[in-house]
């Protein structure tokens, strides 16, 4: 028989249930993809780009409601000024693609995060995204300048001004950016780091983690398979037995 370390391709991939309708993704890796070939962090971005495409036509076959990807974190404007253009450049770029062709991704955009930095042309784009697809049953969240406690403050001031003095777990779920597609069953993070980078602080409450060194732009949709298999051999306890 054969023994199997790690990745097994061979094996069979369960299909999804309601135990597994919505996965997330820190995309990490793409400055040392690149910095590996000799070349600069931007083009590590730019090749990642491609990747998330190919990773949500993915993962919209295999049935998930939900994919939420980590794409420009509330700490990543620490970056040298030119590549946080070079990244708010690719987004803008990838909004055209995605407006383009948009049936490719069967699922509606939905962005995370405080776009209120993001300039007016940015800002236009995201919202002429996120009205496609709008019957679609499918979401995918992108965070952008997106933090897990930037974001509890938000809720905590929404919950605020509506007058709330006290607030249930009820109340938070309702006014998290991920409100519509509730909580990720597992959360993946390429490149290596075993951290949360501040993502989905409160939604990763019993989130089943995956950590990959694969570097983001060489995820496949294989990998992808490889962890829907390894949710399917945990056992989930939420604190029972
Ligand atoms: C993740 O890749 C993408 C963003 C944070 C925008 P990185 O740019 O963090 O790549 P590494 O981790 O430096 O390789
Ligand atoms: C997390 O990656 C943020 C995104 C993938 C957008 P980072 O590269 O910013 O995380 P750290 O700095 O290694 O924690
Ligand atoms: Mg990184």
């Amino acid at each position: 028989m054969a023994l199997f370390k790690g990745k097994n391709p061979t094996a069979e991939t369960p299909a999804l249930d309601d135990n597994f309708q919505h996965i997330a993704f820190i995309m990490d890796g793409n400055g040392r993809w690149a910095k590996k070939r000799g070349m600069p962090r931007e083009f590590g971005h730019k090749a990642g780009a491609k990747v998330f495409k190919r990773i949500c036509e993915h993962c919209a076959d295999r049935g998930f409601r939900a994919v939420t990807v980590y794409a420009f974190s509330t700490e990543n404007w620490k970056r040298p000024e030119h590549e946080v253009n070079a990244l708010m450049e690719l987004l803008c770029d990838y909004l055209d693609e995605f407006i383009e062709n948009h049936e490719d991704y069967k699922s509606r955009f939905v962005f995370i995060g405080d776009l209120s930095p993001l300039s007016p042309t940015l800002r236009e784009k995201i919202a002429e995204a996120e009205r496609i697809n709008a019957d679609s049953p499918r979401i995918i969240n992108i965070a952008i300048n997106y933090g897990g406690r930037a974001e509890m403050v938000h809720a905590f001031n929404t919950l605020a001004a509506e007058g709330k003095t006290t607030v249930t777990e009820e109340d938070i779920a309702r006014v998290v950016y991920t409100h519509e597609s509730g909580d990720p069953d597992m959360i993946v993070r390429t490149g290596g780091d075993l951290r949360i980078s501040n993502f989905l602080l409160w939604q990763a409450a019993y989130a089943e983690f995956y950590f990959t060194d694969t570097l983001w732009p060489d995820l496949t949709p294989e990998d992808v398979d490889e962890a829907i298999r390894v949710f399917y051999s945990r056992k989930r306890r939420y604190g029972g037995l």
